[in-house]
């Protein structure tokens, strides 16, 4: 199953998608975690010490682009060899899940992050993954990048949302964009929810309920200060990872 992450800035992207990687590693699934973000954060998130070891894929793109000696910033490279034998060298093994970058945006001449989008859409198109294996990618805030296609061969899009208007708002522009791209299932994931107001709020701004409502947490802020990472942490999202988990799985 792939299974992306999208939303409003900072409404909790990362912190979910971390929580819920390591919820399906102790429901025993094959965890392979992509922060295709350009300004990443998930390593740090899971507390990886050295981030900087990653490879990541924009360097793929490179050695991709070297190979089939086309130019930079041309969308029709082709991904050969096999994907899934490239991959490891771009992997890192954390507290029994993989990780990988995506890596910087290379600023082209309409500051398209092109090569980047591509190879990342091949990637997930073409990856073969068992039934336990789970592919979880964390993207950048917004809407715009969507349209260049990065969640093709997504099967299910979570979205993030806090109780705000504005919160909503970006959160029913990438359904709407979402479904433009024929995901097949979308879901609302509510975040920094602490009352039965909250959950009204967004129940009646999505018009359609969240499947999980993540606390306000505490525990979650201090980690975050104090640079711990949050899969450390034990409760920190009380019962919401496991129900967000039972859903997905559903
Ligand atoms: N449920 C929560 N309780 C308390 N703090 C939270 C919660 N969720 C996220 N945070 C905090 O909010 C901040 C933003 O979270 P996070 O980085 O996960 O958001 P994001 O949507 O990934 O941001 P970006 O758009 O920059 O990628 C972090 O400091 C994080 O620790
Ligand atoms: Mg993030």
């Amino acid at each position: 199953m792939k299974i992306a992450i999208s939303g409003k800035g900072g409404v909790g992207k990362t912190t979910i998608m971390a929580l819920l990687a390591q919820e399906l590693k102790k429901n025993g699934n094959d965890v392979l975690v992509i922060d295709a973000d350009p300004s990443p954060h998930m390593a740090e998130t899971l507390g990886v010490k050295k981030p900087e070891e990653i490879r990541p894929i924009a360097d793929m793109t490179k050695l991709l682009v070297e190979r089939s000696g086309k130019t930079e910033g041309s969308p029709m490279y082709n991904m050969n060899p096999e994907v899934n034998d490239l991959l490891v060298d771009f992997m890192l093994e954390h507290d029994g899940m993989k990780l990988m970058i995506l890596g910087a945006i290379q600023t082209g001449d309409k500051g398209c992050a092109c090569p980047e989008s591509n190879v990342l859409r091949r990637m997930l198109t073409k990856l073969l993954l068992s039934e336990d294996q789970v592919v979880l990618l964390d993207m950048e805030a917004g809407v715009e990048h969507l349209g260049r296609g990065t969640i093709a061969g997504i099967d299910h899009l979570l979205i993030v949302v806090i109780p705000s208007k504005s919160s909503i708002r970006t959160a029913l522009k990438v359904k709407k964009l979402a479904e433009d791209v024929k995901i097949p299932k979308i879901s609302f994931v509510g975040n920094l929810v602490t009352d039965e107001e909250d959950k009204i709020f967004l129940e009646e701004g999505l018009g359609t309920p969240p499947i999980a409502f993540f606390p306000n947490s505490q525990a979650i802020r201090k980690a975050e200060r104090q640079e711990i990472p949050i899969t450390t942490l034990k409760d920190a999202a009380g019962s919401a990872p496991s129900i967000l988990l039972q859903k997905i799985m559903g």
